[in-house]
């Protein structure tokens, strides 16, 4: 494997190597000398055409703890505003003598489009409402870390799942290593056939809650639905927004998970986002160890 385009082209055992990989890379991180060579002699660019606060230092923390030199893109503010397309934009940074192109971009498929342009190694960090391969792997790496494994865990992704690639990302993982896998939101936003993915599907929050041993709450996606939201925010909290009481109220323990950003008050109060059952920072931690796992094994496969 040369780029890291998306969960679907990967295997239970790719998953398996980037854990036991990411597993020794955490020690590390514990270290006092959180630093290893490992990629002295490779540059990373991380170009970001949309926002992001957790995959963007994630990644370059990853890089700079594994010795690699680092350039952060950012549309806003580049050439792109003058209109330079994204291939020229990217061979551009390449002719700098750069080998890995870290990238999240609005357009579904854009890295993958790129993979057949240009021959440096490419890690999709999230593109539009396709995949973010990275996130579902800390997210199963922390689950794998909370519950000793994802095999036979039963995970419910609650929330706006029609715009989210941490779903669809996160469900093709889950099932490769043996999960069980449902999803809950309201209609307007769970896709028309999200049931030929092989995932259960729940419309009340409190059954979703009541089957599953982890939540992964999702953040409604605003910015992705032109205006149309329907239910509103207010009736989304109403109705499917996670508090702390139900988590307490519900006779076993279960984990809550969400990939950032938290919208507080809609899909989740701060009382349960803050709580025990809580692993968000966990998971947090965690991205930093697994995109060292990933660059790692990428950069050592040339
Ligand atoms: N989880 C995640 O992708 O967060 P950012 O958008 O802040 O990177």
């Amino acid at each position: 494997v040369r780029h890291l385009l998306g969960i679907k082209e990967i295997t239970p055992q790719d998953i398996q190597l980037i854990f036991e990989t990411a597993d020794q890379f955490k020690e590390v991180l514990n270290r006092p000398i959180k630093k290893v060579p490992s990629l002295r002699d490779v540059t990373i660019a991380n170009v970001f055409f949309e926002n992001s606060t957790r995959t963007k230092l994630s990644f370059e923390l990853a890089e700079k703890r594994l010795s690699a030199d680092v350039i952060n893109f950012s549309a806003s503010g580049s050439s792109v505003k003058k209109g330079e397309t994204l291939l020229d934009t990217v061979n551009n940074i390449l002719s700098m003598k750069v080998d890995m192109i870290v990238m999240r971009h609005s357009s579904p498929g854009a890295p993958h489009f790129l993979s057949r342009k240009i021959q440096a190694n490419i890690v999709n960090a999230g593109d539009g409402t396709h995949e973010h391969p990275t996130q579902a792997l800390l997210d199963s790496f922390s689950i794998r870390q909370k519950l000793g494994e994802v095999a036979g865990k039963k995970i419910a992704i609650i929330g706006d799942i029609t715009h989210s690639r941490v779903a669809l990302s996160n469900i093709f993982a889950l099932q490769m290593q043996g999960a069980e896998v449902a999803v809950c939101g309201p209609p307007t936003l769970l896709p028309k056939h999200i049931g030929d993915l092989g995932v259960k599907i729940f419309w009340n929050v409190r059954e979703a809650l009541q089957w599953c041993d982890v939540a992964n709450v999702l953040r409604i996606q605003l910015e992705r639905q032109q205006g149309k939201l329907f239910p509103s925010l207010r009736e989304y909290a109403l109705y499917f927004g996670i508090n702390k009481k139900m988590l307490d109220e519900l006779d076993k323990e279960i984990v809550l998970m969400h990939p950032g950003p938290i919208n507080r008050g809609v899909e989740l109060t701060s009382d349960a986002a803050d709580s025990h059952h809580s692993i968000i920072l966990d998971q947090v931690e965690n991205g930093v160890a697994i995109r060292m796992a990933v660059l790692y094994l990428l950069a050592s496969k040339g």
